[in-house]
């Protein structure tokens, strides 16, 4: 039946979509990139056209989330004619949410437009409030054109989540300022275990911070209550008695999430990624430009939702210091 929901061999059902919409991104992260990172070829990346077409065909079997990330999907030229096309699957119900995963720098233009399209929420990712830090994190990015933008958002009335990977010896010490400062501002945060994604020129474990010991250390001085609170996300939430916000952890090293998952990633040329931890892929693109009509698409997608795994292998210790895929986080964006 082709409107038939996505499940997969585990029983679990297939509802969000991740699309990459671009694996470039204006920032260079020293977790998530190279310095000298080599992008996919722009020829091989799909039109804004053929991305709606693919969109819409899992938004018809079943998909109620569908999240816009890259690398830094704001970049990518004339993105809002997507996001606003888009926008016509939550006006017919068919969607639930459309969102975006953004590193901040170009919300300040784009925030109102996002907000008009529809889009309720964003996830902004910022590891650090120190200008300096920030540069160094990201390369060279500029704290203030993202503290810019935030404002733009909280303005426009989007929801914000900000998202920050925990990394040791660098925002360890910060992970209260930041929650203190997210209560200031009315924003979510969430605390992200740094996962071992294509080779970025330093030793993860010399990176990884596992956030059981943040969260125990964080529960001296805060009150942290569990929270039901669910975003169809991976993280687990806590109320923060002090800030009445929440704050989510994202520990796919301590706390293995998979045997909930339910969402599948695309990469803006067309391949679908079952699990973010595994390299078994389904190239969508052939079947999309094969026939106008989606029926081989939709055999497709089926047939890859076939093959989706258990779970990840991630492991950051000593003895394994490979990256558990080769590719990047860029390419589809977590
Ligand atoms: P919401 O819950 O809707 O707010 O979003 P999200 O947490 O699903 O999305 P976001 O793009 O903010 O991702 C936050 C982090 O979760 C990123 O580091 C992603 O890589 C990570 N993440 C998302 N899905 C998965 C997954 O299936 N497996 C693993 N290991 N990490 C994931
Ligand atoms: N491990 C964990 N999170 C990562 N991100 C990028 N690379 C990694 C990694 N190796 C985060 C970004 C962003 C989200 C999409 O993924 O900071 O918040
Ligand atoms: Fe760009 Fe996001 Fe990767 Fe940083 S984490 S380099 S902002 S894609």
């Amino acid at each position: 039946m082709s409107n038939a929901p996505l499940i997969d061999p585990f029983d679990r059902q297939i509802n969000y979509l991740r699309v990459s919409v671009t694996d470039r991104c204006d920032l260079r992260c020293v977790y998530c990139m190279a310095e000298d990172m080599t992008f996919l070829p722009k020829a091989e990346v799909l039109s804004l056209e053929e991305l709606d077409r693919l969109c819409s065909a899992f938004v018809d079997m079943g998909v109620r989330k569908l999240r816009l990330t890259g690398g830094e999907p704001l970049v990518r030229k004339n993105v809002m004619w997507l996001v606003n096309r888009l926008g016509r699957h939550l006006k017919s119900g068919a969607l639930e949410e459309l969102t975006l995963t953004s590193n901040g720098t170009q919300l300040a233009k784009y925030a109102q437009e996002l907000a008009d399209a529809g889009v309720r929420r964003i996830n902004v990712s910022l590891d650090t409030l120190d200008a300096n830090k920030f540069a160094a994190i990201t390369r060279w990015g500029n704290l203030d054109q993202v503290l810019d933008g935030l404002a733009a958002a909280k303005q426009a009335g989007l929801a914000v989540k900000i998202n920050t990977v925990a990394l040791k010896g660098v925002n360890d010490d910060e992970l209260d300022r930041l929650l203190t400062w997210c209560g200031e501002c009315g924003f979510d945060l969430t605390f992200i275990e740094v996962m071992p994604m294509g080779e970025i020129g330093e030793q993860r474990i010399d990176q990884y911070l596992p956030l059981s010991m943040v969260r125990a250390k964080l529960a001296e001085t805060w009150t942290l209550t569990d929270s039901d609170h669910q975003t169809g996300g991976p993280a687990r939430y806590v109320d923060v008695g002090e800030t009445g916000q929440k704050l989510g952890f994202i520990t796919p090293l301590t706390h293995n999430f998979c045997e909930s998952c339910n969402r599948v990633r695309l990469t803006c040329t067309g391949t679908l990624y079952m699990c973010l931890g595994q390299d078994d892929d389904a190239d969508l693109r052939n079947a999309l430009r094969a026939s106008d009509d989606d029926a081989a698409l939709q055999q497709a997608i089926r047939e890859a939702i076939t093959r989706k795994p258990k779970g990840h292998d991630f492991i950051i210790d000593r003895r394994s210091n490979q990256p558990a895929v080769g590719r990047h986080m860029s390419v589809t964006g977590g």
